[in-house]
């Protein structure tokens, strides 16, 4: 089938990428059911909301969950892997869980360092990272990073609704699969691959969406993936260079850690940032991105990633400085022109949209 095929590249994978009817939840179900036993031990380390999500969807199957806490202003650090992991000399830790981009905080782990660090210390667990707010968005390589399980959904850089997820898999976490004591029916890879091998699903397949998946892999093949990675990185630069010039602080804290699919900004003290939003929204009609859990209120998220371009960047921006004035939120004036600026001076990293 023409899509199980042509979704292999986008996580830079030439292995089988498992596709589900189900939003990315399912496929975080079936990254942890198809590869793990009760009681496993698992590290999975506190980058913000969805790390906290993926914690409890572990405890909920019986695992034994090391959560190394975090201030949800940076991401997984790899020092912290080397250190834990080499001083787990029995191999207790089964798996290692990273969100790769923090859709929450806006910022990206550095799953290169954190596989190199595993490899340091020769550790055997399994590396699964959820990609689901950076893949076709933010660079991604499933196999050269040595990633066993990578976790993807739909509905953001693959410009689908929601309600398809993926899981693209290893040779060892195939292995895995067969000691894997975790109860599993819907979510078992043996029988997805046994069908689409064939061409067909064990179940009914979300049909429609898979049509608007081929499409979407057509879209990202005709722009060239490095390309939309481009896009993406300097569409963030200058979403930064607009929130700095309004005089507001990124959550996220070290520029290599920057996400350039999502930015989020801190409110001022004192201003709540679920005002502002309602205040664009009835004013402007735009929706922005609240801050979840305990960010709530305290932060706003700019999305800036799918199919995106420089004067829908410039409107989002235009909005939230005027949703600024119009909220009465002490900031200063030229966050837009600054974005413009920046987008202006960077043309050249997108040859592609000056050839057109
Ligand atoms: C990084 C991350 N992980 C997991 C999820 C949960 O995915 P879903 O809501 O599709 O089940 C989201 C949703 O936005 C996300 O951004």
């Amino acid at each position: 089938m023409e899509v199980l095929k042509n979704i292999r590249p986008i996580f830079q994978t030439t292995g089988s990428v498992i596709i589900y009817p189900a939003s990315g939840s399912g496929a975080w179900e079936a990254a942890i059911v198809n590869t793990l036993s009760p009681g496993d031990r698992v590290l999975i380390f506190e980058t913000g909301h969805f790390s906290l999500l993926w914690r409890q969807f572990a405890e909920r199957f019986g695992l034994n969950v090391e959560y190394v806490p975090g201030d949800w202003r940076s991401g997984a650090s790899a020092s912290e892997v080397e250190a834990r992991l080499g001083s787990d000399r029995e191999h207790t830790f089964k798996a290692v869980m990273v969100v790769h981009n923090e859709t929450s905080t806006g910022a990206t782990s550095q799953i290169p360092e954190i596989r190199r660090a595993m490899n340091k210390v020769h550790h055997p667990a399994l590396l699964m990272v959820d990609t689901i707010s950076s893949l076709a968005s933010i660079d991604y390589r499933h196999d050269e990073w040595e990633v066993d399980v990578t976790i993807g959904g739909s509905q953001k850089g693959l410009m689908l609704p929601p309600g398809l997820s993926f899981n693209a898999i290893s040779e060892k976490a195939l292995f895995a699969n067969q000691s894997a004591k975790l109860p599993r029916s819907y979510w078992d890879w043996r029988e997805m691959l046994k069908f689409n091998h064939l061409g067909f699903f064990p179940y009914t397949p979300a049909t429609n969406l898979l049509y608007g998946l081929r499409e979407a892999l057509l879209m990202l093949q005709e722009e060239g993936l490095p390309n939309v990675f481009r896009r993406h990185a300097r569409h963030a630069e200058a979403a930064r260079a607009a929130v700095r010039a309004w005089g507001l602080e990124l959550v996220c804290e070290n520029p290599r850690e920057y996400s350039n699919s999502v930015t989020v900004a801190f409110m001022p003290d004192g201003h709540d940032a679920d005002r502002l939003r309602n205040v664009i929204l009835e004013a402007l009609d735009m929706s922005i991105g609240a801050g979840l859990s305990k960010l709530a209120g305290k932060v706003f998220r700019i999305g800036h990633l799918g199919s995106f371009n420089d004067l829908m960047l410039a409107g989002t921006l235009s909005g939230i400085e005027m949703g600024l004035s119009l909220a009465g939120v002490p900031h200063q004036e030229g966050g837009v022109t600054a974005a413009l600026r920046c987008l202006a001076g960077n043309m050249e990293a997108v040859p592609v949209l000056l050839s057109k």
